[in-house]
Order: structure tokens, then C-alpha cells, then sequence
């Protein structure tokens, strides 16, 4: 496994010899069960190399949910006052007791100094180990664990610190966690197609992928959208009529990883029909670790999410506006959200806005103090809207883990970027139509559900399905519903996160109104995370892939969607001098926001042997608080300073 962050030598005069500091161990992680599809398999040899990396517990982290409603409350006097990255990096990275005590101890260990590194951005200590001398650290054994798709995995099933280096450090890797290879699920990683039946509401299997669409001529009016999702028929859903204008200064993300890669040839047959100005137009992107649009590999499965993302992100914000493509991660490894997101923080900004870590020392004072951090992001910077369309289930990762990356969404939403997900297509059950057994297995006979992550997490926006009603026009009143073709819209409350407060008054509204009719022990009713907070259609996308149209389904479809209605409201704001919408959750939540949404009120997302939850009035586990009118919301978003 490679690194995959930049990380900078300490320097050596940087810390005096101290005195050995003995403390007990204690557990820090353990691993109940093994993630899906992977078994144990041999233990590791002593000798082979580890790249450990930890991560270093953040200052201030405590305060964030007040940082971010700060800058992304429409009622605070701060409302839009994003953060630069120099703001970000010092209000949270790591404090110098934190460096040092982490620091004494692997040299108190026997680990040289020359071989410790800190990530640029503190958050991170990085060590080249043998596992003879991580087992020792951790006291832990190492394994090599293999995955029904072939690959392999170094890890641990739980690993320990000595008491007074614990509260320094969030968690260790390699370790317990399988985060990486997002490429290896590829059931989850892509949306699905034909067949049109609906899927039985007591399914267990989960939707599948089959045949092709072939008939070749799909209306150029409004008739059909009901059996034919064209960028038409969503423009006339979501009153989206608008030419941007500060194109210049504004930029949609769209994120893929690799081997999923867009075809430039479909996207030039998309644009022959439903684009032409898009004709030989590419997304400009952007390679992180190595990523590239492959095209050695070529199926429904490589192509079938970059080109849906794509043909429909760009059509939508139109030809004028420049879609950025985060291609991330190689052929061999792969990448996981985190090294998305290590691309995208201040750490990826110090290589592309011109330091260099092998040159430019970090001085004054790396750990505090006199460090400054990154003046300018530059090109680095993140776009002002990401979407991305892959999801873990909240069960495949430790809770540390998951708080972890959840407050790097956070800090992107300081910044004033908007973060979309898809928030699943298997209903209540997570990916691949797992659910929960009580001891946190996952199974397809699991009896509890399960949550879909980064979806749960309380900073992104979680983007749920809806569908055309049978034989709907898109002139009628109320002319959708929750998704019930081939998928169901992802819903549900988190076993992880609190409820934030943004959202508490419309989900105890739900709940009290319009009590689930579900057993309560299958979901969390604690008061925790709910989703997903809005929707968009997720049914019958005419998608041109591998040379031919598809109907393609999913949340996959929705998210970039309403990324692109979001990046045309920016717009609006950009030409008005105002800031970027940025972390929206608190805006939508409001009394005046939540009635500008279409609101979803028929249909549910059953999984896990059940019907799931229900589309009602206002917010629901379903659809959330609904679908956009771009005309509504632009409005009301001018509104705001
Ligand atoms: C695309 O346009 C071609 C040429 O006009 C037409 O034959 C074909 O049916 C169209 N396909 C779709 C899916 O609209
Ligand atoms: C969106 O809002 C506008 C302005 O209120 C309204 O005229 C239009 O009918 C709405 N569009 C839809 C599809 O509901
Ligand atoms: C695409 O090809 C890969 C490997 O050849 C295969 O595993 C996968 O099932 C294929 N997907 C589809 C949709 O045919
Ligand atoms: C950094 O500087 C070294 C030494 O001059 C050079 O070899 C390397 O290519 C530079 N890296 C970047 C990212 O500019
Ligand atoms: C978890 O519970 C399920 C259902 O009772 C059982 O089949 C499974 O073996 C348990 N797994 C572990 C690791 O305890
Ligand atoms: C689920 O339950 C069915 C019926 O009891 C059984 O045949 C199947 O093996 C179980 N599947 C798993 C993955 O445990
Ligand atoms: C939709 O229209 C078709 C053709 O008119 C009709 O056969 C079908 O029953 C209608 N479906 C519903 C759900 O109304
Ligand atoms: C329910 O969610 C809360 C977080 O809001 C969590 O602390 C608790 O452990 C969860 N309960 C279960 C059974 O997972």
C-alpha cells in the first residue's frame, strides 16, 4: 500500500531527548467483525514494511457544529463569512503537545526521528515500520486478509496505546479499518439498470443490473419523462431555466474513482442529442493519486457512473460553465473518500500552490506557534460544489474512523464548499442489501437497518430518489414520488452520529405526525442523524454508455443533479457579489426554506424484510424535505446577504 499524503520530515533540533514516559496500554480500536466479503487469511511476516500512519486528535474539533452554523446559518450575523484554508488549519490542527507527546513516544520506542514524518497539514504522523515493530507499538498481531474479489488487506482485529499517548490520537492505520478501494464494491458503486419491473417490496437480493435499453427514439418533447428521464424532462421538473454568468469564477466538482472512468465518446453521443453545444467538450480534470480516465476496461460497470455523472452534470449547468473531474486513485490501489479528501485540504494546496515539501522547510515552527500554513489555495481549491455518487454503509467503518473524515466534510463546508452524496438505493438496508444483526454484522438476514455513510454524516447533504408518478406529466400538480423503480431511495437514522440541530424540529415533526410504521427497534431512536435532506429524480436516466442509450436508476442520478442546480444558484450569487452557498443544511431546514421544496409525499424505501419508511408531508426518511424549484430557491438565496 502506498502513502498517499504528502508528508514533510520533522525536523530534528525540533525536539529534545526527554525522559521515557511509561504508561499502561490500553485498548484504542477493535474490529467486531469482519467487513463483507472478507475472510482471514495469513499471518503477516515479521519483516515486511508497514506505512503507519496516525491521526493526530484535532484542537477545537469539540466546537464545530458552532463554527459551521455560524457561517451557515441564514440568521447569523455571519452568515456566507467562509473560512480560508490558513483559518481552518489553525483553528484545528493538531496542538504541539499533541506532535510531541506522539513524537517522544515512537523515539522513546526505538523508531529514529529521520523516520518520523508530519503531514503538512499536522494532522497526520507518518511512520515506514516493520510490522515486528508495529505489533510492538500497538500491541497488536497484523494479518493479511483476503477479499472474495481476490485482493489483499494488511490489518489488525484491535490494537492498544499506552494511556497518555490515547487521547493524542483518533486512530492508527493500517490498522482495523478496510477503507480503501472503493473500487472493489463495485455493486455499490454503481447505479442500476434495466429491468423496469418494480422490485418486490420484500426483496433481499437486492436490484440488478441486466439488459440494454434499445429503442432509438426517445421523444425530444415532455411526453414521456414518465418512462424517459431526459435533461428536458428535469429542467421542466425542477424549473431549472437559467444561463450562468460568472462562469469564470465558479466551478461544479463531480468525483469518480478509478477504474470507474467516463468515455469520451458517449459523452459526445449524449451531446449529439441532448447537448450539441457540449459536442468534443471534456470535463477538465483533476488526477489525485494517480487517478486517470482509463478506457483499457469498458463496460456498464467501469463507465456506467462516470458517464451518467458527467453527461448530466454538464448538460445541466450547460456548456459555459466548466465541470471539474476529480478523477482519484490509480488502477492498482484505488482511493477511499479520505484520499479524496487529503487532495482537497490545505495538504494538496501546499504542493499546487507552489511550496515544495522536499525544499521549503516549515518554519518558524511547524507544530504551532509560528507556522501559517498555506497562503493561497490556488488551483487546488475546491470547487464550490462536489458531488459524489459511492457510499460506504455506516457498519464497514469504526465509529473514530467515520467522525474522523465527517469533520473534513465539516471543514469544507467552513469553507463554503457544498458537499453532496447519494444516500444509497437499497432503501432502510445498506449497500448490497445488507442489514444489521444486534452484534453489528451485516447480512442479508440482518434484522435491523442499516445506514448509509457519508450520508449520516451531519455536514454533507444527503441526496435521496424520486421518480415520475405512472403515466405523470411533468406539468401536473405533485408529479413524483419516492423512487420504487428498480431501486429505493436510501433513508434512514444514523447509528453514529447526534442529531444536528438544524434538522431536530422537521424530523420530531415527522415523527410525532406520521409515527413509522416499522418496528422501532429497527432503527435508531435516539435522536440521531436523519436522512437523507433533499431528493431528485432517480429513475429511467436516458444515459449514453458504451456506445449505446441505457436506462440508468439510482441515487447515483439525483445527487449530480441537484449539484448542478446548486452550482447555477451559486452563480446567481457570484454575479450578485455574494458568497458561495456552502454548507446548505442549515438554510434548508428553515420554515422558509423547507416550503420552497416540492414536497414528496407518496412511497416508501423498503429493505430489510419491510416496507421501510414513508414519503409524508414535510421532511421524511424517504426524500427528505424534497425536490428543487430552482426558481424558488435562486430567489430566496439572492434574498440572503
Ligand atoms: C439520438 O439521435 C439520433 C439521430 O437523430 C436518433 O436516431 C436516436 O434515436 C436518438 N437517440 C435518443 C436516445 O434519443
Ligand atoms: C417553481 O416555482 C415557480 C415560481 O414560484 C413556479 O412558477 C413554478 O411553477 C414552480 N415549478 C414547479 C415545477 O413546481
Ligand atoms: C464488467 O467487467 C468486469 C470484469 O471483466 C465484470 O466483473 C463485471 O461484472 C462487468 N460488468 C458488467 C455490468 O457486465
Ligand atoms: C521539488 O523540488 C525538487 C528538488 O528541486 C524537485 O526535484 C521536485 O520535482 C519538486 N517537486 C515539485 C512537486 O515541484
Ligand atoms: C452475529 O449474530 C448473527 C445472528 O445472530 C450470527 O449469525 C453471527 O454468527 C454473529 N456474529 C458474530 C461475529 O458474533
Ligand atoms: C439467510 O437466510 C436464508 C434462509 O434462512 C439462508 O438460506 C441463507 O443462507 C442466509 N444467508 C446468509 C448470508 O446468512
Ligand atoms: C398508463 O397509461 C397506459 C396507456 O394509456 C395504460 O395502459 C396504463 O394502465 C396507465 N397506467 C396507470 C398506472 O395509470
Ligand atoms: C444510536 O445512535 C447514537 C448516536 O446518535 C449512538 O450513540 C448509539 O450507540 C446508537 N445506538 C445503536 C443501537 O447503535
Amino acid at each position: 500500500m502506498r502513502s498517499l499524503l504528502s508528508l514533510v520530515a520533522l525536523s530534528l533540533s525540533l525536539f529534545a531527548a526527554a525522559e521515557p514516559t511509561i504508561s499502561p496500554y490500553a485498548l484504542h480500536e477493535k474490529r467486531i467483525v469482519l467487513p463483507q466479503g472478507w475472510s482471514y487469511g495469513r499471518k503477516h511476516a515479521a519483516g515486511s514494511a508497514l506505512p503507519l500512519r496516525f491521526a493526530l486528535t484535532q484542537q477545537n474539533i469539540e466546537e464545530m457544529e458552532k463554527y459551521v452554523m455560524d457561517v451557515s446559518h441564514p440568521h447569523s450575523p455571519n452568515y456566507g463569512k467562509h473560512w480560508s484554508v490558513k483559518d481552518v488549519l489553525e483553528k484545528f490542527s493538531p496542538n504541539r503537545e499533541t506532535v510531541k507527546t506522539v513524537h517522544d513516544w515512537l523515539t522513546e520506542n526505538g523508531i529514529e526521528k529521520e523516520r518520523i514524518r508530519l503531514s503538512p497539514n499536522k494532522g497526520w504522523i507518518e511512520v515506514d515500520a516493520t510490522i515486528e515493530e508495529a505489533e510492538a507499538l500497538l500491541q497488536t498481531e497484523y494479518s493479511v486478509y483476503s477479499h472474495v474479489s481476490g485482493k489483499e488487506h494488511v490489518g489488525c482485529s484491535e490494537y492498544h496505546l499506552p494511556s497518555h499517548v490515547k487521547r493524542h490520537v483518533d486512530f492508527v492505520t493500517p490498522t482495523v479499518h478496510f477503507d480503501a478501494r472503493l473500487t472493489s464494491r463495485s455493486s455499490e458503486t454503481t447505479p442500476q439498470t434495466q429491468p423496469q419491473s418494480v422490485i418486490p417490496k420484500s426483496f433481499r437480493g437486492g436490484p440488478k443490473s441486466a439488459g440494454k435499453y434499445a429503442e432509438s427514439i426517445v421523444p425530444t418533447d415532455l411526453s414521456t419523462c414518465y418512462e424517459y428521464i431526459t435533461p428536458d424532462c428535469l429542467r421542466a421538473l425542477y424549473s431549472l431555466n437559467y444561463t450562468p454568468v460568472a462562469t469564470a469564477d465558479n466551478t461544479y466538482g463531480i468525483v469518480e474513482y478509478t477504474p470507474e472512468a467516463y468515455l469520451q465518446t458517449d459523452l459526445d453521443m449524449f451531446a449529439t442529442n441532448f447537448s450539441t453545444d457540449l459536442y468534443g467538450v471534456a470535463p477538465y480534470m483533476v488526477s489525485i493519486d494517480g487517478g486517470y480516465a482509463q478506457t483499457e476496461y469498458q463496460n456498464f460497470s467501469y463507465n456506467g457512473e462516470s458517464d451518467l455523472d458527467l453527461e448530466y452534470g454538464m448538460t445541466l449547468v450547460g456548456s459555459e460553465q466548466t465541470v471539474t473531474l476529480y478523477q482519484a486513485g490509480d488502477m492498482v490501489e484505488g482511493a477511499s473518500f479520505n484520499n479524496f479528501l487529503d487532495a482537497i485540504d490545505g495538504t494538496y494546496c501546499t504542493f499546487e500552490g507552489g511550496n515544495n515539501y522536499t525544499q521549503d522547510a516549515y518554519y518558524p515552527d511547524p507544530y504551532g506557534g509560528g507556522y501559517e500554513g498555506p497562503q493561497d489555495c490556488g488551483t487546488a481549491k475546491p470547487t464550490n460544489v462536489i458531488s459524489t455518487s459511492y457510499a460506504y454503509n455506516e457498519a464497514d467503518l469504526t465509529e473514530f474512523y467515520a467522525a474522523r473524515q465527517c469533520a473534513e466534510y465539516a471543514k469544507l463546508g467552513l469553507m463554503g464548499v457544498t458537499v453532496l452524496y447519494s444516500s444509497g438505493d437499497y432503501g432502510v438496508a445498506g449497500n448490497d442489501a445488507l442489514c444489521l444483526f444486534p452484534n453489528g454484522t451485516q447480512s442479508v438476514n440482518g434484522t435491523l437497518f442499516n445506514p448509509t455513510f457519508p450520508s449520516t454524516c451531519p455536514y454533507v447533504t444527503s441526496v435521496g430518489a424520486t421518480m415520475m408518478k405512472p403515466n405523470a406529466t411533468v406539468y401536473q400538480y405533485q408529479p413524483e414520488m419516492a423512487c420504487e423503480e428498480v431501486i429505493y431511495s436510501g433513508g434512514g437514522f444514523s447509528n453514529y452520529f447526534a442529531m444536528p440541530s438544524y434538522q431536530a424540529e422537521a424530523v420530531e415533526y415527522y415523527l410525532k405526525t406520521y409515527p413509522p410504521d416499522v418496528p422501532s427497534y429497527m432503527y435508531n431512536t435516539s435522536g440521531s442523524r436523519a436522512y437523507p435532506d433533499i431528493s431528485a429524480n432517480g429513475a429511467n436516466y436516458v444515459v449514453a454508455i458504451d456506445g449505446e442509450f441505457e436506462l440508468v436508476y439510482g441515487t447515483s442520478c439525483a445527487s449530480p443533479v441537484n449539484g448542478a442546480i446548486f452550482t447555477m444558484i451559486n452563480d446567481a450569487r457570484l454575479a450578485a457579489g455574494k458568497s458561495t452557498i456552502g454548507f446548505i443544511n442549515p438554510t434548508i431546514y428553515t420554515t422558509n426554506f423547507a416550503a420552497l421544496f416540492n414536497d414528496i409525499t407518496l412511497g416508501d424505501n423498503p429493505g430489510c424484510g419491510t416496507d421501510g419508511f414513508n414519503a409524508t408531508p414535510g421532511w421524511d426518511p424517504v426524500t427528505g424535505l424534497g425536490t428543487l424549484n430552482f426558481t424558488k430557491l435562486v430567489a430566496a438565496w439572492l434574498e440572503l446577504s
